[in-house]
């Protein structure tokens, strides 16, 4: 029997990386997949973000291996956009079960830093304010559903242990919002259990994906802050997980095996937050 029968789980940034495995991973145990991205890129992001051929991707792995995906291109800093997406979910498969707020940029301002304002405003608005609109537009649904529900935060080893600053708007976001998303993953946690509505995030050290396995990143590191950047490295012999890795990590909180857990930090980050 597959864990995720008749479920249906709302995913944001589903074009590509994390959010593409967490779909195909999860369909494979029964779900349903709504599946939302921006397609487009930011400005403030110097390496290139996904397209609508990266969701039409996802929905092809998804279907390929039997399951079902409505693919939305849909932006995470836009509340109406995201109900939107979320009734057109509801439409389509008749329930929502699970959310994975899981898109997120790196937004970078090299020195002198012209571009430090707009890579701290599209930080915070994608990775908090972005999170924020995933929980207002889905914690309704999963009410008025009253079977419960399970929600997963992407944050990052960041969020819990903010290694260093490149003394601009560009890692000053995406630290300030992934330890954000920790408040608002507890509040949300502490309000909804009475629905059976848990709550989690999870910690990820580096991920293969595009986000950080591009021309740019080594050296953006490199070059905002050699000395601190040289220190973050994973206790266990591994430079990046993969993207399965997390899902499996997503899929012990969504599925029965997670049913007491709520209200916690999940790493998924080879020993760096406690030991790197
Ligand atoms: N890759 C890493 O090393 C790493 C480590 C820890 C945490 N994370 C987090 O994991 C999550 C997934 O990232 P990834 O590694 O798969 O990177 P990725 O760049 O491959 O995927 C992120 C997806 O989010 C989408 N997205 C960005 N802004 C959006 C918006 N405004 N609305 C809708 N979709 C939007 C992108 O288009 C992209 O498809 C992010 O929250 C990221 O911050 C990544």
């Amino acid at each position: 029997m597959s864990r995720l029968e008749s479920k249906v789980a709302f995913i944001t940034g589903a074009a590509r990386g994390q959010g593409r495995s967490h779909a195909v991973r999860l369909a494979a145990e029964g779900a349903d997949i709504v599946g939302i991205d921006i397609c487009r890129q930011l400005d403030s992001v110097n390496y290139a973000m996904s397209t609508p051929d990266d969701l039409a991707e996802t929905v092809r792995q998804v279907e390929s291996r039997g399951g079902r995906m409505l693919g939305i291109e849909a932006d995470v800093r836009d509340l109406d956009g995201m109900h939107a997406a979320v009734a057109r979910g509801l439409r389509e498969f008749g329930r929502l079960d699970i959310v994975l707020a899981n898109a997120g940029v790196m937004t970078q301002s090299l020195p002198p830093h012209e571009k430090s304002r707009d890579a701290w405003r599209d930080g915070i608005d994608v990775l908090l304010t972005g999170v924020w609109h995933t929980l207002q537009a889905t914690y309704q649904p999963l009410i008025d559903g009253a079977r419960g529900g399970s929600i997963v935060i992407t944050s990052s080893s960041q969020g819990l242990r903010p290694f260093f600053s490149d003394l601009s708007g560009g890692f000053d976001s995406y630290a300030a919002a992934k330890a954000g998303v920790i408040g608002l993953m507890r509040s949300y946690a502490a309000t909804l259990a009475e629905w059976n509505i848990r709550v989690n995030s999870i910690h990820p050290t580096g991920v293969n994906t595009p986000m950080v396995v591009n021309e740019f990143f080594g050296e953006y590191m490199e070059k905002s802050n050699p000395k601190t950047a040289a220190r973050v490295v994973n206790a266990l012999p591994v430079e990046l997980v993969e993207p399965i890795d997390v899902s499996e990590a997503v899929l012990y909180l969504v599925c029965e095996s997670g049913r007491y857990v709520t209200g916690t930090c999940l790493p998924v980050d080879a020993g760096l937050v406690f030991a790197g």
